[in-house]
């Protein structure tokens, strides 16, 4: 069986950077360290940060530790201002990229725009991102979704960075439509574009594709959608453990590409367990 391993598999920069930040903290700090919500969206990294001593926490009135970080996707500002009222110190691992939508979020506000995020509303990211963007702001998944909007005089739109361009170029097109003005700031991460092409390509020429990352991870379900468009039997699994023999029946390429927050050694116990069912070395 011959395996294909996509070469932007795995942590990104900024995941590499939030988590180097939360290993640096909790070796500082003299007690508890926290970070709101999990650092990143892998819960297999998440315990492994817990065991040294960084845990998320779910109130941040609750929390009465060293130092709490704000992961890699950013928060609210909402959520900053109440850790600063509280007087608990804040080391901010929010990726630039992300820094950067939330920046240009309030630069359209201010300048007058109905701000528009293209991304998937749930999304921590995008939450803290909106909080910026002012009260006229809406997420849009989906073109339809613009439909609560009537026309207005100036759009801004941005996108959550793990979005897919696909998506970004339907909603940009839709608000042609409804506004006089239209402002983009293209905030797509290029580590995502980059990774979903590549993704996509390696499942185009393989029979099944393997994707590794969490399951509340919206970039690597996205590059799960993506590879399964290409019409390749995709599975997207957190652990080695997943991984059915019965899945690679008849399969001669296997693919494997992995979410952003998907550490290497993960990518590795997936090879290795491969190695296992095709009973060779590959
Ligand atoms: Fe940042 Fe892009 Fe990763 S926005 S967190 S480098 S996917």
């Amino acid at each position: 069986m011959e395996i294909i391993i996509a070469g932007h598999a795995g942590f990104c920069f900024g995941v590499k950077r939030a988590i180097s930040t939360a290993y640096e903290t909790v070796d500082k700090a003299g007690g508890e360290v926290g970070t709101i919500g999990p650092l990143i969206h892998n819960p297999q990294v998440v315990s492994r940060l817990e065991s040294v001593g960084v845990r998320p926490i779910e109130n941040i009135r609750d929390f009465h530790g060293e130092a709490l970080i704000i992961r890699s996707h950013g928060v609210s500002q909402s959520m900053v201002k109440t850790a600063e009222d509280a007087g608990i110190r804040l080391v901010d691992a929010t990726c630039p990229f992300v820094k950067k939508a939330q920046e240009y979020a309030r630069r359209l506000k201010e300048e007058g725009y109905t701000v528009v995020i293209v991304g998937d509303k749930n999304h921590p990211e995008v939450q803290g991102i909106l909080s910026y963007a002012g009260e006229s702001a809406l997420v849009a998944a989906i073109p339809q979704d613009l439909d609560v909007l009537n026309k207005v005089r100036k759009i801004g739109i941005i996108a959550q960075t793990t979005t897919t361009f696909e998506k970004f170029e339907q909603v940009v097109k839709q608000c042609l439509h409804q506004a006089n003005e239209i402002k983009i700031y293209n905030t797509i991460c290029d580590e995502t574009h980059v990774r979903q092409q590549e993704a996509q390509g390696i499942a185009r020429r393989v029979d099944v594709m393997l994707v590794a990352g969490g399951r509340n991870s919206g970039n690597t379900t996205r590059l799960a959608e993506l590879c399964r468009l290409t019409g390749t039997r995709t599975f997207h699994i957190e652990t080695r453990d997943e991984i059915d023999p019965a899945w690679f029946h008849g399969a001669g390429k296997v693919g494997i590409t992995a979410g952003a927050s998907t550490p290497e050694w993960i990518i590795e116990e997936m090879i290795e367990r491969l190695n296992q069912i095709s009973g060779e070395s590959v």
